[in-house]
């Protein structure tokens, strides 16, 4: 409750409401919670703007992992599930409907035991994979095979190098590879390999975790390295040079814990007296919702209580983003680094009789909700996290699509991205309400959450969750700054918790059109129990 009572908070100050209207509204939660059959009132002042909900937002994590990119992305171009080059059409179409923004690859830990030249040319090296199952990893997906991808899907490219046991003459003729227009040994290699033109690479990563399984590096000896990577590893593309120049991440926390928040004091210090020969641009943060390790929750066959600890634990992102932006608030109060979210998302039990390294689990409406929530954190710290990337895009944690050979099933969790897709790039519109509570097993939760947002056409958007899985809820917005005409939109329920969609049942949790009514600037729409709600509002 006490996050969210400071959320609240936030989202009253970024309406720029009046303190003793912030002061009524507090008060509203505190002694006035509502019961499960009141009727939650929002008031959304599209007049009121705040900062762009950067599309990055929606970024997806593709790694070396289990089936991610073997069967999920890639199945090879003599397979008899339909490719282009290669690569799945399915998964790419059904990518291309969620306007996926950009990949980060290869890892996660693999990206520190990788080795570019291996997966460039032929014949292959073929190489293991020991963080994660140990698996043989044939190389057959790499750089080319990657930039194909992601032109097929419309992405850009979020590479993570390897400085764990690379060096930084290793990542730097990887980048000199990918981006040189010169010719050069390494840019006519690419170009023999098929791709005479430079590849434009957005985002660098420079290592991954690497507090742990990156190299387990002290913050110091990690900036260090940081330093060199940051300075060698060049972008040569002549289109990044003045304008969209390749943006640097820098690993960042793990977590809330005294030594995450030492390592985030530790960069943001160095960057505050960095120099002209190195830059970062982006802090990253991983955190994923587990409960407790090893991950024993179920992904399918759990009851409310599951539903509740998850949901409840998944609000912790917000604390945690608080946290670490304060700290970047001292060293850095332009916010010129962001906080790059890149590795979150729920993570239960392997599936019984999957492969324990492969990561495998199922994906229910509860994950929907808690990808709501997540990414209801993110836009109301936009200003901060400009970046997050979901872990992972397929067949991996709380992934976007399952596939089984030929078969393929989108996700609860793809269609939140995919109902989401007006909020890229979108400013964000203050929205202040008085949450309500849901209580189940002493746990207590918002019952509603909501945002809006203001769309490239200047459209205005409100999604609205409901956490509560029993009792709908009556929604009424205020709407200031707009003369509404109409509302319609889509929502997303199913008939239980731990409904999942499977190869079997494919479309048991899909989004389903709704309207709302408006009456003297007034919205009203009666929300389902566990559910998520987009509304485009019409003038
Ligand atoms: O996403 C799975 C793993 O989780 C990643 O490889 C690592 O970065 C994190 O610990």
């Amino acid at each position: 409750m006490d996050s969210w009572l400071r959320l609240t908070l936030r989202v009253q100050m970024l309406g720029a409401l009046s303190f003793l209207g912030c002061f009524a509204l507090v008060l509203g939660v505190l002694v006035a919670p509502a019961a499960a059959a009141d009727k939650v009132v929002l008031s959304v002042d599209s007049s009121k703007t705040g900062a762009k909900i950067d599309r990055n937002l929606f970024g997806q994590f593709a790694e070396h992992l289990g089936h991610g990119i073997y069967e999920g992305i890639w199945v090879g171009s003599d397979s008899n599930i339909p490719n282009t080059r290669g690569i799945r059409n399915d998964v790419v179409a059904a990518l291309k409907a969620i306007r996926v923004p950009n990949v980060r690859w290869p890892g996660g830990c693999f990206a520190d035991e990788y080795h570019w030249h291996n997966g460039i040319g032929s014949p292959r090296a073929v190489t293991l994979n020991p963080n994660w199952g140990g698996v043989i990893e044939p190389n057959s997906f790499g750089t080319h095979e990657y930039m194909d991808f992601l032109e097929q899907i419309g992405a850009e490219a979020y590479v993570s190098v390897n400085i764990g046991s690379g060096t930084p003459q290793e990542a730097a003729e990887w980048l000199e590879y990918m981006t040189a227009a010169q010719p050069t040994t390494l840019e006519k290699e690419r170009a023999a390999n098929g791709h005479p033109d430079p590849y434009k690479v957005a985002y660098l990563g420079i290592g991954n975790e690497s507090w742990d399984c990156g190299g387990n590096m002290t913050p110091d000896y990690y900036i260090d390295q940081m330093k060199i990577y940051s300075r060698f590893v060049r972008n040569f593309n002549p289109a990044q040079q003045d304008k969209q120049p390749m943006l640097k991440i820098a690993v960042g926390p793990g977590g809330g814990e005294a030594r995450w928040t030492e390592w985030t004091e530790a960069i943001m210090k160095a960057y505050q007296h960095h120099t002209w020969s190195w830059d970062i641009n982006g802090l990253s943060m991983h955190n994923y919702t587990v409960v407790k390790w090893p991950p024993a929750f179920k992904s399918v066959g759990f009851g409310e209580t599951e539903y509740a600890q998850i949901l409840k634990s998944t609000l912790d992102m917000e604390d945690l983003i608080n946290k670490h932006s304060a700290i970047m608030d001292r060293y850095d109060p332009e916010k010129k680094v962001a906080l790059v979210v890149d590795e979150w998302g729920g993570w239960y039990a392997p599936l019984p009789g999957s492969h324990p390294g492969f990561l495998a689990q199922q994906n229910s409406l509860r994950d929907a909700i808690l990808a709501t929530l997540n990414l209801n954190i993110f836009a109301r710290h936009a200003d901060r996290v400009r970046m997050a990337n979901i872990a992972q895009m397929i067949n991996v944690l709380q992934a976007m699509i399952l596939t089984d050979k030929e078969k393929m099933v989108l996700t609860p969790t793809y269609y939140v991205y995919k109902m989401y897709v007006p909020f890229q790039d979108s400013t964000f519109v203050p929205v202040t309400f008085n949450t309500g509570t849901y209580t189940h097993d002493n746990i207590t939760l918002p019952r509603v959450d909501a945002i809006a947002g203001k769309d490239t056409r200047g459209r205005l958007w409100l999604e609205i969750t409901n956490v509560d899985p029993n009792q709908p809820v009556e929604i009424e917005a205020d709407l200031a700054g707009i003369t509404a005409k109409s509302a319609t939109g889509e929502t997303l329920t199913a008939p239980k918790v731990d409904a999942v969609n499977d190869f079997d049942a494919p479309h048991v949790v899909m989004p389903k059109p709704v309207s709302a009514r408006i009456q003297g600037g007034r919205l009203s729409i009666m929300v389902e129990p566990k559910s998520v709600t987009v509304l485009s509002i019409e003038p």
